[in-house]
């Protein structure tokens, strides 16, 4: 799915048929109206705006006829001045609903360039709708072809050019997600990285299951060894000529989660094609990153496998190796998701890198002690404040929960060095997920102390919006937080 063409143009002209006009609506002393806007509005002086539908709420968007033929769309912009994630959100909001012109001019008030850029940033965001599914029925056709925002602000290129290719990488992660796992399994997934990545300047390796097992990678063979469709490591590199740091990525690509033989009931199950989200993410910054050409070294480790039940699964009380060295105790065959990513910590820590960023769905509980808006963020305090002040900038949410050390004794075993859940407890999932994942950063297992930051962040109540499209984010697959690892690499390098 291409972008529309983004045009900031200096003045309005005239009226164009089959074109749709955008107008911001406000309220002054208690009553609604037209809000400052470039767009020739005469033909609306007489309307009594609360009579036909308008509001002032963020999003809400009335239609009108307007003068040759052409369309107004009078839309809520709320009363207080607009941030750029309101203007983002708004353009995205303009964009999804006016899919169905070719023509979208939009006549929001704009006080610099970054305004501008946000609108159409927002517009390159929203409009994704997922049809590749729908058969003899239509899905949302989208007919949108250019956004013309009027402004004397104009971005720059290279402003639009980023927003083109994080439109992309959140696209692309949203494809690869809204896919069911009967058509994306390990071998799939990992193909479809490859073919993403090039010319992007991002070399991809895939390892296959020989090369799984000589590197050690007991987490992702043994959650990916009762599927046929076996797993895979999918290794991502991006090494500019400049720039001094490095920053790794680690992802968890669950292409289907059953549980395992800790197998979910079957309304859990829904959805779970979902829980390679991380895996999609980290793959589609570290090609955004390249793409813009930022001076950092990214390597990105996908950890890829079908969590299936059958006679080859993986038991409760297995111990596995992972290539740390650490044995993990498996009590719960659902809590796959920190045994591939021990082996993709471990990996990337190997190579010493500045900073490392794990992105999973990887608990239930994150959805109980945040709600749907929120990813969880955990880790080294230092990666945090740069996780959290890149989500920020972006308009993506995080929130940050404590590593309390005194849960880690819960993930104790008697048989290995570690057990990946404490049966029977769900106080504090996401932390002890997060705990889990800890040891295996660094050489933390040993009680060595490492110059690795790391932060973990939790998007599994994130990653998918069940509920209707708002802001820049559509129902089904969100894309959230990859455009989070583009600002992370920007603060970074
Ligand atoms: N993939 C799930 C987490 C998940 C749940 C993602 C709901 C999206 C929506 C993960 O592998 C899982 O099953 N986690 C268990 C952990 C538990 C066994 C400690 C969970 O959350 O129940
Ligand atoms: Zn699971
Ligand atoms: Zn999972």
């Amino acid at each position: 799915m291409t972008s529309p063409k983004m045009v900031a143009s200096g003045k309005f002209t005239n009226f164009n048929k089959n074109t749709v006009y955008v107008i911001p609506v406000t309220k002054k002393s208690d009553k609604l109206v037209l809000g400052a806007t470039p767009i020739e509005t005469s033909a609306l002086t007489t309307l009594d705006l609360s009579s036909v539908g308008v509001s002032v709420e963020l999003e809400q968007l009335v239609r009108l006829p307007a003068p040759n033929g052409a369309t107004y769309a009078l839309v809520g912009v709320g009363q207080k001045d607009l941030s750029v994630h309101d203007l983002r959100n708004l353009g995205a909001a303009v964009a999804r609903k006016l899919s169905s012109f070719k023509d979208i001019v939009i006549g929001l008030p704009t006080k610099d360039a970054a305004d501008t850029t946000a609108i159409f940033e927002g517009a390159a965001l929203g409009t994704y709708a997922h049809n590749a599914y729908k058969g003899l029925t239509k899905g949302t056709e989208i007919k949108l072809q250019t956004v013309t925002v009027i402004t004397s602000h104009k971005p720059s290129a290279a402003a639009l050019n980023q927003i083109n290719v994080l439109a992309e990488g959140v696209n692309l992660t949203r494809d690869l997600v809204n896919m069911p796992g009967r058509d994306l399994y390990p071998e799939s997934l990992a193909k479809a990285v490859q073919s993403a990545a090039k010319g992007s300047g991002v070399t991809v390796q895939i390892w296959a299951e020989d090369r799984l097992a000589k590197e050690g990678l007991g987490g992702i063979l043994g959650v990916g060894q009762g599927s046929s469709r076996g797993p895979r490591l999918v290794k991502l590199e991006y090494k500019p000529k400049v720039g001094k740091k490095h920053l790794a990525l680690v992802g968890k690509g669950i292409t289907f989660d059953t549980g395992g033989l800790s197998l979910k009931p079957s309304i859990s199950m829904l959805g779970m094609n979902f829980d390679m989200t991380g895996a999609a993410s980290v793959a589609a910054a570290t090609i955004a990153i390249a793409k813009l050409q930022l001076p950092i070294r990214v390597t990105a480790w996908l950890c890829i496998a079908e969590n299936m039940p059958s006679s080859t699964a993986q038991r409760p009380n297995d111990v596995i190796k992972a290539r740390n060295g650490m044995t993990i105790e498996v009590l719960n065959t659902d809590a796959e998701g920190r045994l591939v990513l021990a082996d993709g910590l471990s990996l990337a820590s190997e190579a010493k890198p500045d900073y490392i960023v794990d992105v999973a769905t990887l608990t239930g509980a994150v959805q109980i002690a945040l709600g749907n808006r929120h990813a969880g963020l955990m880790g080294d305090q230092e990666a945090v404040d740069i996780v959290r002040d890149a989500a920020e900038e972006v308009g993506e949410l995080v929130w940050q929960l404590p590593l309390a050390t005194d849960l880690r004794s819960l993930i104790e075993s008697d048989i290995a060095d570690i057990a990946n859940v404490k049966m029977g407890n769900t106080a504090g999932g996401t932390i002890i997920g997060g705990l889990f994942l800890n040891e295996f950063v660094g050489n933390r297992a040993k009680g060595e102390t490492d110059n690795i930051k790391w932060a973990h962040l939790d998007i599994a109540a994130t990653a998918h919006n069940a509920g209707s499209a708002y802001g820049v984010v559509p129902k089904g697959a969100t894309g959230s937080h990859v455009r989070t690892l583009v600002a992370i690499a920007k603060r970074i390098g």
